[in-house]
């Protein structure tokens, strides 16, 4: 846990972190309550991600979510956070059409949903656009590898393997300004010899111990989405089954008239 008057991780915090060999730590987070509890941890940054739209919609991947949505969920999460820094996910099609939307797009998660910093999938494709974004002082967390919005092309959620590809996409990545990049679902070895070569921080999930961080859904972290199980997750908590057995012992103790007690009457 933090001191509740912790200074707030920066942007610069990320390489001073990779700098001195610290590893960075980020979960995801959609809403108000959950940001006060996390940022009440360590946890350096809270991404605002397009997960929502499986996690919290129930779609069966990103693809539905929109900018508004992220918006609306990155403004929940701001307003409880005041020590982490808040990285909203750019959704499908908010940036890949030009440049000049994809810089608007970031501008309203940043002006109106409170974030601090935007994520974008796609690595050599957009690093002109990772350019245009950062030129207006928005940083921008590159997402190479598995890109969870190119499902559809790539024929599903697998490892990458095309390593050379990868290692071009994540160095285009770092060379458009990219203050750090996200590694899904790669190959250890690739991961590690990625993080040794780029001068930014890299954030894996399914990408071994070699990175310079790491980042998980928080419902798959707390047990709390049995959808899908990528063997990458590691349960930290079954928060699923504790929600359900007080939901259940609430219904039982209110038909048995247990609940409430006296000492929860106004007299
Ligand atoms: O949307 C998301 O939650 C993500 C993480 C899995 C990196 O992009």
């Amino acid at each position: 846990m933090v001191a509740p008057d912790a200074k707030p991780v920066t942007v610069p915090d990320f390489q001073a972190a990779k700098s001195r060999g610290s590893r960075l730590t980020m979960v995801t987070c959609y809403d108000y309550a959950t940001s006060r509890l996390l940022d009440a941890t360590s946890v350096d940054a809270l991404l605002v991600g397009d997960s929502l739209g499986m996690v919290i919609q129930g779609h069966p991947n990103s693809l539905s979510v929109t900018l508004d949505d992220v918006v609306y969920h990155t403004r929940c999460v701001a307003r409880g956070a005041a020590r982490a820094l808040i990285v909203a996910d750019m959704p499908f099609l908010t940036y890949q059409i030009n440049a000049d939307e994809a810089l608007r797009h970031a501008g309203r998660l940043i002006q109106e949903g409170g974030a601090h910093a935007v994520k974008l999938e796609g690595g050599r494709r957009m690093a002109a656009t990772i350019e245009r974004i950062v030129a207006a002082d928005i940083p921008v967390m590159g997402h190479v590898g598995l890109t969870p919005q190119s499902i559809r092309r790539l024929g599903g959620f697998r490892v990458q393997r095309d390593e050379a590809a990868i290692f071009e996409d994540a160095r285009a990545v770092a060379d458009a300004g990219a203050f750090a990049v996200v590694l899904e679902c790669i190959p250890a070895g690739l991961a590690r010899r990625i993080t040794e070569s780029l001068p930014i921080p890299t954030i894996g999930i399914g990408a071994g111990a070699g990175c310079d961080g790491q980042v998980l859904v928080l419902h798959d972290l707390l047990g709390m989405f049995d959808d899908l199980q990528p063997r990458f997750v590691k349960r930290y908590a079954e928060l699923g089954q504790t929600l359900r057995a007080a939901v259940q012992q609430y219904c039982e103790e209110v038909r048995a008239g247990k609940f409430p007690g006296p000492e929860h009457e106004f007299r």
